[in-house]
Order: C-alpha cells, then sequence, then structure tokens
C-alpha cells in the first residue's frame, strides 16, 4: 500500500503522516504544494523524513496557480457571497490534480488530506481527485480516527514525539498562498469579537497606513493584468507587486461569516492585498470595454460561478462550460486603469482603452450634433410605459 499525503508541515498533516504510516503500515509519499506560502516551507524535507515518510516531495507550483488558477478566476470575477475572494479554494483542485500526477508516477494507490471532517477543503479535495482519478482511493484521517480535536492531537504528538509547530503562537487555523491568508477558529469563532490586531501578517492596519496615497496603473490585456506602471510582467510578478502595493496601504482585509458547503456557517478572517487590487481594477476596464447585456448577463453568473469554486467543482463540466462564457467575453477587455490606493482603499482615477465602447458624443450633455436623436427616447418611452399605463388605468382605485 502507498499512499500520497498533501502535506503542509503543521501540527495536523505531521500527525496524520505518522498515524497514516501506523494504522496502515503503508508507505507514506509527503507532497508538499508550493503555492507562494513562503516561510513554512523550510525544513519540511527533514520533518517528513522524521515522520517516517518515505518521500517527501515539493513542487513549486506557484506559477501555474497564478496563471491556470487566479487568473481564470479574476476574468469571470469571482467572489464568493461578495466577499470572499476564494484564495483557500482555488488552490485544493491544483493540489489535488499535482497528488494525482504524483501517485500515478510512484504507483501510489491511495490519496489522503489533512481537511477537517467540517470543512470546505475535505469536499473540495475529494471532488477534484473523483474527476481526475477516480480509481484511486481516499483516506481521510479526519473522519476516521478517533482524535476529538486538536487537544488529542497534541497529545499524540507529545507520545510520539513529533515536534509541534511552536515557532509561533498560532491560536488560529490558518491557510497561505501568494494569493491570500486565511484565518479561522481560536477567538475568532466568536463573531462579535474583533480580530485582535496581531492576527494580521500580510498588510498594514489601514489606520497604519502612509499618509500619502500611491497612484499606479495597471494594463489588461483580454481581461488578464499584464502590466503595472508601464513595464510588462508575468502573472506572479504582477501578483506580488500587488501583494507589496497592496499590503503597504492596507488592502484586501476582510472579516465574515460565509456558509460553508457542508450547511455550517463559519466565520473567516482574510487578508488578500493583491488580489482585491486585481478584482477591482479589471472591473474598472470592464466598465468601458464590456457590452451591456453582456456585463449584465455575466454578472448574473458570477455567484453560480464562485459557488462551484467554492464548493469544490473546480474541476466540473459546469465550470469549464461557464468559464469558457467567461473567457469569450473577455476578447476586448484591454486597456489601463488609473488606481488610488489610500488606506485600505482603492478608488480609480481613470480608464482608457483601444476598445473602449464609451462614446464622449453621446454622452455629452453638450449638442451632439444629430448623434442622437431626443426624440426617439419619445418613443422608446412610451413604449416601455405601455403595460404601466395600461394597469394603472385598469386598476385605478381598486
Ligand atoms: N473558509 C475558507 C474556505 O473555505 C478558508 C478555509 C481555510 N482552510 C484551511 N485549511 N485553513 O475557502
Ligand atoms: C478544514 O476544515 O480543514 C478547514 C476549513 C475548511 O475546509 O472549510
Amino acid at each position: 500500500m502507498k499512499i500520497v499525503l498533501a502535506y503542509s508541515g503543521g501540527l495536523d498533516t505531521s500527525v496524520i503522516l505518522r498515524w497514516l504510516k501506523q494504522t496502515y503500515e503503508a508507505e507514506v509519499i509527503a507532497f508538499c504544494a508550493d503555492l507562494g506560502q513562503e516561510e513554512e516551507l523550510q525544513g519540511l524535507e527533514a520533518k517528513a523524513q522524521k515522520l517516517g515518510a518515505s518521500k517527501c516531495i515539493i513542487e513549486d507550483l506557484t506559477r501555474e496557480f497564478v496563471s491556470d488558477y487566479v487568473y481564470p478566476m479574476i476574468r469571470a470575477g469571482a467572489i464568493y457571497e461578495n466577499q470572499y475572494l476564494l484564495g483557500t479554494s482555488i488552490a485544493r483542485p491544483l493540489i489535488a490534480k499535482k497528488q494525482v500526477e504524483i501517485a500515478r508516477r510512484e504507483g501510489a494507490d491511495y490519496l489522503a488530506h489533512g481537511a477537517t471532517a467540517k470543512g470546505n477543503d475535505q469536499v473540495r479535495f475529494e471532488l477534484a481527485y473523483a474527476a481526475l482519478a477516480p480509481d484511486l482511493k481516499v483516506i481521510s484521517p479526519w473522519r476516521e480516527w478517533n482524535f476529538k480535536g486538536r487537544e488529542d492531537l497534541i497529545a499524540f504528538a507529545q507520545k510520539q514525539g513529533i515536534e509541534i509547530p511552536v515557532s509561533r503562537e498560532k491560536p488560529y487555523s490558518m491557510d497561505r498562498n501568494i494569493l491570500h491568508i486565511s484565518y479561522e477558529s481560536g477567538v475568532l469563532e466568536d463573531p462579535w469579537q474583533e480580530p485582535p490586531q496581531d492576527l494580521f501578517r500580510l498588510t498594514k492596519n489601514p489606520e497604519e497606513a502612509p499618509d500619502c496615497p500611491e497612484i499606479i496603473e495597471l494594463e489588461f490585456e483580454k481581461g488578464n493584468c499584464v502590466g503595472i506602471n508601464g513595464e510588462k510582467k508575468e502573472p506572479v510578478e504582477i501578483l506580488r507587486s500587488l501583494n507589496a502595493l497592496g499590503s503597504r496601504h492596507g488592502i484586501g482585509r476582510v472579516d465574515i461569516v460565509e456558509n460553508r458547503f457542508v450547511g455550517i456557517k463559519s466565520r473567516g478572517v482574510y487578508e488578500c492585498p493583491g488580489g482585491t487590487i486585481l478584482h477591482f481594477a479589471h472591473r474598472q476596464i470592464e466598465t468601458l470595454t464590456l457590452d451591456r447585456e453582456v456585463m449584465h448577463l455575466r454578472d448574473s453568473l458570477i455567484p453560480k460561478y464562485s459557488e462551484l469554486i467554492y464548493n469544490g467543482f473546480w474541476f466540473s463540466p459546469e465550470r469549464y462550460f461557464l468559464q469558457s462564457a467567461f473567457d469569450q467575453s473577455q476578447h476586448f477587455v484591454s486597456g489601463v486603469v488609473r488606481l488610488k490606493l489610500y488606506k485600505g482603499h482603492l478608488t480609480t482615477l481613470g480608464r482608457k482603452s483601444p476598445y473602449s465602447l464609451y462614446n464622449p458624443k453621446l454622452a455629452t450633455m453638450e449638442s451632439d450634433q444629430g448623434a442622437y436623436d431626443p426624440k426617439d427616447a419619445t418613443g422608446f418611452i412610451r413604449l416601455n410605459s405601455l403595460r404601466l399605463r395600461t394597469i394603472a388605468s385598469s386598476q385605478q382605485g381598486k
């Protein structure tokens, strides 16, 4: 028996690694996806080996993550329940996909993950496994073992001589990648309780952000951000630069109560500096370049698309279907947006596009020299109001 475990080096997956090996007497391959989470990868390989992994594979997936997962999601304007930019949700399918690839390469027949039994992540991992490798078997330790909670895990770790990460106290459940960081549980479980200020790791407190605003220009091509301040960059570099800018100006903090797929309401705090700027700027360039009907129809589909990502249906026919429609809408979403970053806020200062549908001749309040015949509006309103007048006169006084 050979298992590929999605391993992060944290308490849960460390305990899981040892537990899998002992419970199943299996060979365990630890796989760690580098999605730009930065500091958390140091010393991981040695740690995994100490826990009993036959191998520890660390793959840098940051480039693929941003280009093939984050960017398509930004092109679609995705946002869950109007607030959450899906930073964890979008990472899971890629981790699962690589895990499957490794299982194939290594001849493993099992996949395992460390997501709890109450959350979204278990669903996301396992829906992706099902879509990509229905023949592989899945082990979800949190649904199988007898540990009741983290206390039990810590006790097990101590008994087994497993190092518990103590470098910096982590009273929250966190998930970090190049797009965002999430915080859940601990004191955050009380939705009335404000998050402690020392929780935030990626962004400056907006109140302490610079008094001097910063102005940036973002260039878009077909819905993708391709340049900052006149300089062309790859998606990863764009996101890194925007993270630095957003971080400095306290942009992208969100504190919400969200609906998990399994039916639980959960309080989450997020920092998504660069992603927030991208999401905002993308919509600004669309205001010039998207046709009204396309925009309104597309907007009506954003909640559905976002729910698909949140619920773990990235590799589903309905997500592919919506993605191709969204991508088709982006053909002329090109141009430049000028933004001001200031104490947690984003303001649009200007936008321009070679494909602008904005026609100053039509929009002007001054004489338009016959571009638009005001008399046409009379008939337009008369016909649009026909029903309303009929209703009003037939129902008068009733
Ligand atoms: N609630 C968010 C989501 O469902 C964040 C989940 C964080 N996951 C984690 N393993 N810490 O996408
Ligand atoms: C977990 O349950 O492992 C994290 C939270 C979630 O998946 O929603």
